[in-house]
């Protein structure tokens, strides 16, 4: 069977549930929402094993719902030039750096990160385990590492001058917006970024720099946002997806986001 017959026999079977799911017969009432389910699970069950990436994303959500954030892995070089290079002049040619790149994905990141730190201990961590083989197969030098992000193992690594958060603290943006999703509650709540970035606070130098970029929330409604300033007017312009409070509500007319906060010496 060709694709396109497929596609035209999965479109007429999706119809012909539609027209009964409002049916008020007792049987097509019970029977229209188990089929669907069934549907459901059979389209899951092929994609587990037909798509890789899907089945590491399912594993990942189904293993360790509690720590994912962001769940897609999409990532390329040099992918934030003016931040990298503000983060690097904060630093003023300074050796010696330990910098956490936490939700490296598939690495190109942290190989990113090399070239605007050349001498600095790198650590990459990502909860996608298979990301992580690709992270590992990457000719790096001895001072990249790459490991699986879980608290305890970075701290291990710990503490650094930088972490980087990029494109981790938010769960699937651009649905939200297509859904006009007004409150993300259930889907991402305010509390687990908070914690997350508590745990980062942890993790940071004295004058060390967090940086938090492509994220649902803000670190100033978060408790820790007195122990940090901006480092210049570097901010989230390019985040074009909506934002939301500590209550997890939807803010219309966002102020500008913050990306970038040194951690003060107390
Ligand atoms: C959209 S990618 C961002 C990649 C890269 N930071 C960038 O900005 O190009 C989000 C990544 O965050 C990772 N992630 C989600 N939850 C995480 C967690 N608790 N610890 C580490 N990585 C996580 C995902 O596996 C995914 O690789």
């Amino acid at each position: 069977m060709n694709s396109k017959l497929g596609m035209q026999i999965i479109g007429t079977a999706k119809q012909r549930i539609k027209e009964h799911q409002s049916s008020n017969h007792p049987i097509l009432k019970l029977l229209v929402p188990a089929l669907y389910v069934l549907w459901n699970t059979m389209v899951t069950t092929n994609r587990i094993f037909v798509d890789r990436n899907f089945r590491s994303i399912f594993l990942m959500r189904l293993l360790n719902a509690k720590n994912v954030h962001q769940t897609t892995s999409l990532t390329y070089l040099d992918r934030y030039p003016t931040i990298f290079s503000a983060c690097s002049d904060y630093f003023d040619g300074k050796q010696d750096l330990k910098i956490l790149s936490y939700g490296c994905s598939t690495g190109e990141e942290v190989l990113t990160l090399r070239r605007y730190f050349p001498n600095a201990q790198i650590i990459g961590a990502d909860i996608n385990k298979q990301s992580l083989d690709i992270c590992r197969k990457l000719p790096v030098d001895e001072k990249i590492n790459f490991i699986y992000s879980s608290l305890n193992e970075i701290r291990k690594q710990g503490p650094f001058d930088v972490i980087f958060c990029m494109a981790v603290l938010q769960r699937k943006p651009h649905d939200t917006e297509a859904k006009g999703i007004t409150s993300l509650k259930k889907i991402y709540p305010f509390e687990k970024f908070e914690l997350q970035i508590i745990e980062f606070d942890e993790l940071i130098n004295p004058q060390g720099l967090l940086v938090v970029h492509f994220t649902q929330y803000s670190i100033w409604d978060t408790q820790i946002a007195s122990k940090y300033e901006a480092l210049g007017d570097h901010n989230q312009d390019d985040y074009l997806s909506p934002v939301f409070d500590k209550n997890s509500d939807l803010i219309i007319d966002p102020p500008t986001q913050n990306t970038i906060f040194i951690k003060s010496r107390k």
